[in-house]
């Protein structure tokens, strides 16, 4: 008898003669249970399928490279910025298509349709497609050479003949090559500079007006003072990360001015009206600072 209840697993054996014989029933509930944990199982798989089709082009970012333009981007990364290639979403965190910026600048330019932009420190050409898309001809300037392929793929895949990228440094290069501009977008990119005050002076012979965004001094910070032709100027000396990093500056150190001494620095280089759009103390690595500058033309 126990050998029988051993070879049954543990239930009494079968009594066949018996309409409702133990076993039988027992049979029954193991079928249900079957039954019901394959129905679940399939539930649970089409929540997921649904779930990650939802993912890709929304929530998740990086979607899989099929087509051949998604394999060419994906060859060029990482990247920082996120673009919509071949109706997915694909590479970095940054959407510029959210981007306040190239909206500040359109809210002053008027319309940006038919304008010229010269366009400093391109990155990956986010906001350069967001400034094409919205009509303006826009001359980018980037310096690192991997930052530029990739605005290359961008001025390729979007079509973009209103644009031209251009693979210099800031620090050094004549604007007057690229001739005259309704304005100027200098978005992330006055913080990479060791002179900020030169690169201010030099744009302003191109262009009356400019949108600029940049950090300040924080205020936790050591404060230095540097002199420029007579003008004291109060702020610290940032450490810039590797120096072929895509959002780095291309020297070891650069020049972050107080909130008051970045109007000064404007101001001494000729952007004579100075109109604060926004100022967020609270802002990752200083206070940033958004600002709409004119002048008469240098
Ligand atoms: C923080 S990203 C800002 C990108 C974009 N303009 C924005 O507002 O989001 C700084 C960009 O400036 C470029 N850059 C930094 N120093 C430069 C220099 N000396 N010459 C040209 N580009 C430079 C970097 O390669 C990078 O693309």
């Amino acid at each position: 008898m126990k050998t029988q209840l051993a070879s049954t697993g543990g239930r009494p054996p079968c009594r066949p003669c018996s309409e409702r014989c133990p076993p039988m029933e027992w049979l029954l509930v193991e079928t249900h249970i079957a039954l019901f944990k394959a129905r679940l199982r399939r539930f649970l798989g089409r929540l997921e399928e649904l779930a990650s089709r939802s993912r890709v082009g929304f929530a998740r970012p990086v979607g899989s490279a099929s087509t051949p333009a998604q394999r060419v981007f994906e060859s060029l990364g990482p990247w920082t910025s996120r673009f919509l290639i071949d109706g997915v979403c694909l590479g970095g965190p940054h959407d510029f298509t959210s981007d306040p910026r190239v909206h500040h600048l359109a809210q002053r330019v008027g319309s940006l349709n038919g304008k010229r932009i010269l366009e400093l420190g391109a990155l990956e050409g986010g906001h350069t497609l967001e400034l094409a898309r919205a009509g303006a001809a826009v001359v980018a300037i980037e310096g690192h050479p991997a930052n530029f392929a990739r605005c290359l793929f961008i001025k390729r895949y979007f079509r973009l003949e209103s644009v031209e990228f251009v693979l210099a440094d800031l620090r050094s290069v004549e604007f007057t090559r690229f001739g005259r501009f309704d304005a100027v977008l200098n978005s992330g990119v006055l913080y990479h500079m060791n002179a900020p005050w030169d690169l201010l002076e030099r744009v302003g012979k191109v262009a009356q007006s400019m949108l600029l965004w940049t950090e300040c001094a924080p205020t936790h910070s050591r404060l230095e003072t540097v002199e420029v032709c007579g003008n004291r100027l109060e702020g610290y000396w940032y450490v810039e990360g590797p120096i072929d990093h895509p959002l780095s500056g291309k020297q070891p150190l650069s020049f972050w001015p107080t909130r008051e001494s970045l109007e000064h620095m404007l101001r001494f280089t000729g952007w004579s009206a100075v109109t604060w759009l926004d100022f967020n103390p609270d802002s990752m690595y200083g206070p940033s600072a958004t600002i709409w500058a004119e002048r008469a033309l240098a």
